[in-house]
């Protein structure tokens, strides 16, 4: 059975085809989904699944991971997990799970993605945090006509995930990869002013940060000491999930709204998703993502919170209010961009396009 039928939780059991050890403290796994589900694997490069793993009380928990293959080599999904102290996630990956083994997980999800692979760009990642921009930087080396340069900060040499191949990508596109180590057991730790002078040389470009807090702040603010606008600065944001992810839509935030933060009984709400048009009834105290769930649209989501912008989608008509939004910026959201999962509706009719 390649779907989990319980509740709104969409997942699919993907089976664990290789485990590869990539240094001593990450693991990556090579996934293959069925073919009937095989559709809802096609993703862009930077980003992450939510496995459905067993939490530390026994009850199940989601863990969301960065896809480091890339959609534009013919490479098969391939996720890859440290372990992270204390973290009962990574460390039940890379301790329990073998070749052969089915997982339970969520769709790809998440906007850590160029919007252009042509264009050049400047990737700078620290430990794991190479994940998604490994992505990145094979799809635009793939399929896309600029430049990269890739930053990638590690405490020391053995820490360095996917040095072979970055070594052989490099070779591959030498005058189109530069790839960047700082080992901070040689060069001390990367702080934004002996960043700075690394990174000015390609201040004008789009950049995608992912790794540690303190490596993005650094990143960030190098970046933006020469001159890099902060719109062309993405980082990746980390959050940790609840178990709720997997509920029902009744479970989920929808039955805890107040019911002061509605102003309509029920709105209609026309919803266009993978080129095709519904339209739905929407409870006014009801997150739209639990409606379209509900309804059995196969909307995109991770955490269920507010905090990963898997849903995100666009009101084209209508008026609607978020209830918690920790990732969409004022510019997003001048524009219309909402979180599926915290959106109420204000008006008797909605329009929303999550293309
Ligand atoms: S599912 Fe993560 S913000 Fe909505």
């Amino acid at each position: 059975m390649p779907e989990e039928t319980t509740g709104a939780a969409r997942t699919h059991r993907l089976r664990v085809v290789r485990v590869i050890a990539e240094t001593a403290d990450a693991h990556s796994l090579v996934l293959q989904a069925p073919p009937e589900s095989a559709a809802r694997f096609t993703y862009r490069p930077g980003q992450f699944l939510t496995l459905k793993l067993p939490g530390a009380d026994g009850r199940p928990a989601a863990r969301c991971y960065s896809l480091a293959s890339s959609p534009h080599t013919g490479e098969p999904l391939k996720i890859t997990v440290k372990r992270v102290a204390g973290g009962h996630g990574s460390h039940w990956v890379c301790d329990q799970v073998t070749a052969g083994d089915e997982l339970e997980v969520l769709p790809p999800a998440g906007t850590f993605t160029p919007d252009s692979l042509d264009r050049d760009l400047l990737l700078a990642a620290g430990g794991s945090g190479i994940t998604p921009v490994l992505s990145i930087a094979k799809s635009a080396l793939a399929a896309g006509q600029g430049r990269v340069v890739l930053l990638y900060a590690n405490r020391d040499e053995a820490s360095v995930i996917f040095r072979d191949e970055l070594r052989e990508l490099t070779a591959h596109h030498p005058d189109r990869l530069l790839v960047v180590h700082w080992l901070e057991s040689l060069q001390g730790l990367p702080r934004a002013e002996r960043l700075a002078a690394a990174l000015a040389p390609y201040a004008d470009r789009e950049a995608y940060v992912c790794g540690p807090e303190p490596l993005m702040d650094a990143v960030e603010q190098a970046l933006r000491a020469v001159g890099t606008p902060g719109r062309r600065i993405h980082r990746e944001r980390f959050f940790s999930l609840g178990g709720h992810v997997f509920d029902a839509p009744a479970q989920a935030v929808g039955a805890d709204v107040p019911a002061e933060d509605c102003s309509t009984a029920e709105a209609e709400v026309e919803v266009e998703l993978d080129g095709e048009t519904r339209t739905l009834a929407w409870p006014a105290a009801t997150p739209l993502l639990d409606a379209l769930l509900a309804a059995g649209v196969d909307a995109p989501y991770s955490c269920r919170e507010g905090a990963c912008s898997a849903c995100t989608c666009r009101v084209v008509a209508g008026e609607v209010k978020m209830l918690r939004n920790d990732v969409l910026d004022d510019e997003d959201v001048a524009e219309g961009y909402v979180l599926a999962c915290q959106t109420l509706p204000l008006t008797d009719r909605v329009a929303i396009t999550y293309s």
